[in-house]
C-alpha cells in the first residue's frame, strides 16, 4: 500500500491512478493525518502531491514530519518536494522563471527514479518555486533549462523528490518513473485487483455487519448496482434494497431491474410504486431547484416509509465514490459554489440513525465498472450512462405532467436505441433527449401540425465538471430526428444542442 498526501493538487487524483494502474493499493490522506496513523497501516511508501501554495507562505499545508522517521521511501512531487526540502533543512525560493509546460528533463543518472528512462526526455511543469539549497544527503539528478534542480535524491534514505509531474500524460516517461518508485524502490507488489479488492471488501463487510441486517437506496446506475452485488454476496438475504420508482424514470427501467439484479441474481429488492406522490408534489412546478427539493424531500419520506418496514435494520448502505470523499476531505475544502443542487437524493435519512456501509468509498468510477464485471453484472447495468437523481423532471422543461413524461419517454427510448445501435453509448458520456415546453408548426402528410420540440443532448466528458458536445455524425442525427418525428405522437421538431460546458450545464435543468 501506498499513502498519497494531498497538498491541494489538481492532479492528485491522478496520482492515484498511476497507482491503482500498476495494480498497487494507495489512499489519498489530508495533510492532517498523523505519522502514527500511517506507521499504523505499514504502508510501502509515501507520495507527497503537488499543491498550490508556497511553502514559504504562513499557511502553507504541512504533513507531521515525523513520516521521515518511519524508515519508508518518500517521493515528493513539486509542492511535495519543497516541502521535503523545507522539512529536512533545505531551502526553496521562488524561481527567476516560473515554468509552466512542457520541458526537456536531462537526467543525470539512469538509475532509481530514472531506472529506463532516456538521457532526455519530455516533462511538464507547472510551478512558480525552486530549490535553492539541497537538504544533506541529497544530491541533483535532473535538470532543466530554467531549473538546475528538476530533480533530487537521496539514495540512502529513499527519499525522493521531483520538480515535474510524472503522473500527467505529457510526462513521457511518467509512468516508468512512477513503476520505479513502487517497484525497485518500496518494493511493492502488482497484487491489487478487482478479485482481491472484492474478496477482501466482502470479507470486511461480514466481519462489520455480522448477521444484522442491511438497507441499501437502488437507484438503477452502476454504484448502487454494484454496491448492492457486493454486499449481497456478503451477506445474502440479510440486504434488503429499496428501489423507488417516482414516474420520473426512462422507459422499462424498473422492469429492467426486476429481471436484471432481482431474477438472475437473486437480491432482494423492494419496488415502491410511488409516481402518483411525487407527480401531486411536482403539480404546475417549473422551477429546476423547487423541483430538486421536492423530489428530493419526496423520495426521503417514501424511502423512510418502506425503510421502517424491514425490522431490525441496523446498516443503510450507499454507492459513494472515492472523488466524493477525496472532494470533502481535501486540503483546501470541499466543492465550490453550488451551481445545482446534485445529489440531493443521495443523501442519507438522519433521523434514521443508522450506521453507514460504503464498500466502494475508495474506487473510482472505472474501478467500480471492473468490479461490476468482476462480479458478474450484466453491461447493460455496468456501462449505465450517468443518469440523475430527479430523473426526467427536470428534462421536462416547465411543469411536468404524466403526458409529456411519456411524451419524452418514447423519445428517450428511440434515442438510445440509435445512440446503442451506433456504437455511441459507450462513447459518449451522456445522451438524452429534452422536452420544451414550446410548440412549433410542422407539417404532416398534407396537415398542419403545432406540436412538441425536443432537444437532443449528446456530450463528451471525464468526469462531468466540463463536457463538449458530442460531434455525431449527420446520418445518425438524421435518422434519430427521423425516426422521433414519425414514431412519436406529440412530436414534430427535433434540435440538436451544440453548447459546451461551461459555460452551459449538461442537464437543461
Ligand atoms: P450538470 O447539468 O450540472 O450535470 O452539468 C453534471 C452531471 O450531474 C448530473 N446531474 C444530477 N445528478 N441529481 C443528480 O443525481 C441532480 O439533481 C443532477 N443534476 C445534474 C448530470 O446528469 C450530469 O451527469
Amino acid at each position: 500500500m501506498i499513502v498519497i498526501i494531498d497538498f491541494g493538487s489538481q492532479f492528485n487524483q491522478l496520482i492515484a491512478r498511476r497507482v491503482r494502474e500498476c495494480r498497487v493499493y494507495c489512499q489519498i490522506e489530508p495533510p492532517t493525518v498523523s505519522a502514527e496513523q500511517i506507521r499504523a497501516w505499514s504502508p510501502e511508501g509515501i507520495i507527497l502531491s503537488g499543491g498550490p501554495s508556497s511553502i514559504y507562505e504562513k499557511n502553507s499545508p504541512r504533513v507531521d514530519a515525523g513520516i521521515f522517521d518511519l524508515g519508508i521511501p518518500v517521493l515528493g512531487i513539486c509542492y511535495g518536494m519543497h516541502f521535503m526540502v523545507d522539512t529536512l533543512g533545505g531551502k526553496v525560493k521562488q524561481a527567476a522563471k516560473r515554468e509552466y509546460g512542457f520541458a526537456a528533463l536531462n537526467t543525470k543518472q539512469r538509475k532509481g527514479l530514472f531506472a529506463g528512462v532516456d538521457r532526455e526526455s519530455v516533462t511538464w511543469m507547472s510551478h512558480g518555486d525552486s530549490i535553492d539549497t539541497l537538504p544533506k544527503g541529497f544530491s541533483v539528478t535532473a535538470s532543466t533549462a530554467n531549473t538546475k534542480v528538476a530533480a533530487m535524491a537521496n539514495a540512502r534514505k529513499k527519499y525522493f523528490g521531483v520538480q515535474f509531474h510524472p503522473e500527467v500524460e505529457h510526462t513521457a516517461k511518467g509512468r516508468q518513473m512512477i513503476r520505479n518508485f513502487l517497484f525497485d524502490i518500496c518494493g511493492c507488489k502488482a497484487s491489487w485487483t478487482m478479485k482481491s479488492f472484492a474478496r477482501d471488501t466482502i470479507e470486511e463487510i461480514r466481519a462489520t455487519v455480522g448477521d444484522k441486517k442491511v438497507i441499501l437506496g437502488l437507484s438503477g446506475g452502476v454504484d448502487s448496482s454494484v454496491a448492492a452485488l457486493l454486499i449481497h454476496r456478503a451477506i445474502g438475504k440479510n440486504l434488503t434494497c429499496i428501489f423507488v420508482d417516482n414516474g420520473l424514470l426512462r422507459k422499462d427501467e424498473a422492469a429492467q431491474l426486476k429481471q436484471k439484479l432481482k431474477s438472475r441474481l437473486h437480491i432482494n429488492i423492494r419496488f415502491v410504486k410511488a409516481a402518483s406522490k411525487f407527480l401531486r408534489a411536482l403539480s404546475n412546478v417549473s422551477d429546476p431547484e423547487r423541483k430538486r427539493k421536492i423530489i428530493g424531500k419526496v423520495f426521503m419520506d417514501v424511502f423512510e416509509a418502506e425503510a421502517k418496514k424491514i425490522k431490525g435494520a441496523d446498516y443503510l448502505a450507499q454507492g459513494t465514490l472515492y472523488p466524493d470523499i477525496i472532494e470533502s476531505q481535501s486540503a483546501f475544502g470541499g466543492p465550490t459554489s453550488v451551481i445545482k443542487s446534485h445529489h440531493n437524493v443521495g443523501g442519507l435519512p438522519k433521523k434514521m440513525k443508522l450506521k453507514l456501509v460504503e464498500p466502494l468509498k475508495y474506487l473510482f468510477k472505472d474501478e467500480v465498472r471492473k468490479l461490476g464485471k468482476t462480479l458478474g453484472l450484466d453491461d447493460d447495468l455496468v456501462w449505465r450512462q450517468p443518469f440523475p437523481g430527479p430523473g426526467l423532471a427536470i428534462r421536462v422543461i416547465g411543469t411536468i405532467t404524466k403526458k409529456r413524461l411519456d411524451v419524452l419517454r418514447e423519445v428517450d427510448a428511440v434515442l438510445l436505441e440509435e445512440i446503442r445501435a451506433a456504437g455511441y453509448y459507450r462513447k459518449v458520456w451522456q445522451s438524452f433527449a429534452v422536452l420544451l415546453p414550446i410548440k412549433s408548426v410542422g407539417i404532416m402528410g398534407d396537415g398542419r401540425t403545432y406540436e412538441n420540440i425536443v432537444a437532443i443532448r449528446a456530450v463528451t466528458s471525464k468526469d462531468a465538471m466540463t463536457a463538449d458536445w458530442a460531434k455525431l455524425p449527420h446520418k445518425l442525427l438524421g435518422q434519430i430526428s427521423n425516426r422521433i418525428i414519425n414514431e412519436v405522437r406529440g412530436v414534430n421538431r427535433v434540435v440538436y444542442d451544440i453548447s459546451s460546458k461551461p459555460p452551459s450545464t449538461i442537464e437543461w435543468e
